[in-house]
């Protein structure tokens, strides 16, 4: 699962340079989506400052991409506080913010069975994390009067999915509304704000998941139209075109990114 994906055209397409002298934070940076879009980013030529809570594969993520690594937790105020800081201090603007770092839902994710505590554990970090990311990002891009800031959500924010994730679903579809409405509310500054919707992607979250549960992969693939998952390079791809002037008049939408499936 983890060769180059033929289909994946996206990996092989030629990369434009749409990003030179801009500062883009990405959060779970160290992994996956992050770690792919990190990648795209730096290929298009910004500054990227790699945030994740795994020192190990953010410092690596960031050594791979020329850029820097800020050891933080998404669901700490005082670190993401430090984080976007250093952005600026660093390359003197903050122009993108990838707030993508998030945990795939508990075991048995049902409301009949999921407690409290996992609920709110899942909600911090899904969530929580994107309201102090978006709020220590904006007064930068204010001071700009520029800036593209994306959430990752997922395409489960969109629909049911009766592979029973309550918590997970939940703290999605907050992205999604949040998005929309911090969109809205700084548009006439000159910043937009858009939602990532991701169908299933080929990623450690996935595989972690679908380990524990084989039938699940084979359940997902029945509903995805294009008949696989997608690669992370794939959903970088989306995120470069979300942070880049192209997407100028694309505005706290719910950017999906899904194969399909939403469709179907
Ligand atoms: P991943 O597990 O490969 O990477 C997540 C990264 O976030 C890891 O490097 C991890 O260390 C970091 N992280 C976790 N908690 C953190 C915290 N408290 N502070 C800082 N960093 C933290 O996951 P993947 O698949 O790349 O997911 C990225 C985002 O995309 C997540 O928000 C996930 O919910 C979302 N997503 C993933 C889909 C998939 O199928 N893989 C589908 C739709 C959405």
């Amino acid at each position: 699962m983890t060769q180059a994906n033929p289909e994946d055209t996206a990996a092989a397409a030629p990369v434009c340079r749409r990003l030179i002298g801009r500062t883009a934070v990405i959060t779970g940076a160290g992994s996956g989506i992050g770690l792919a879009t990190a990648r795209r980013l730096a290929d298009e030529g910004a500054h990227v400052v790699c945030a994740d809570l795994d020192e190990r594969t953010g410092k690596a993520a960031a050594e791979a991409v020329g850029g820097t690594f800020v050891h933080a937790d998404v669901t700490s105020p005082e670190q993401v506080e430090a984080l976007f800081r250093t952005a600026n201090d660093t390359y003197g603007s903050v122009d993108i913010a990838f707030n993508n770092a998030g945990i795939s839902p508990p075991d048995d994710d049902s409301i009949l069975t999921t407690g409290l505590e996992a609920w709110k554990r899942v909600q911090e970090v899904n969530l929580t994390s994107v309201y102090l990311c978006c709020k220590a990002a904006l007064p930068y891009m204010r001071a700009q009067g520029r800036g593209s800031i994306i959430n990752t959500a997922s395409f489960v924010a969109r629909m049911g999915a009766a592979t029973s994730q309550i918590s997970y679903t939940a703290s999605k579809g907050g992205v999604l509304a949040m998005s929309r409405e911090l969109g809205v509310q700084f548009a006439r500054e000159g910043i937009r704000v858009n939602a990532l919707c991701p169908g299933p992607v080929n990623t450690p979250l996935l595989r972690e998941l679908f380990a524990k549960d084989p039938e699940r992969a084979a359940r997902r693939l029945v509903h995805i139209p294009l008949g696989r998952f997608a690669e992370a390079t794939e959903i970088a791809a989306a995120v470069a075109f979300l942070a880049s002037d192209d997407s100028s008049f694309v505005n706290a939408t719910d950017f999906l990114v899904d194969g399909g499936i939403s469709g179907a």
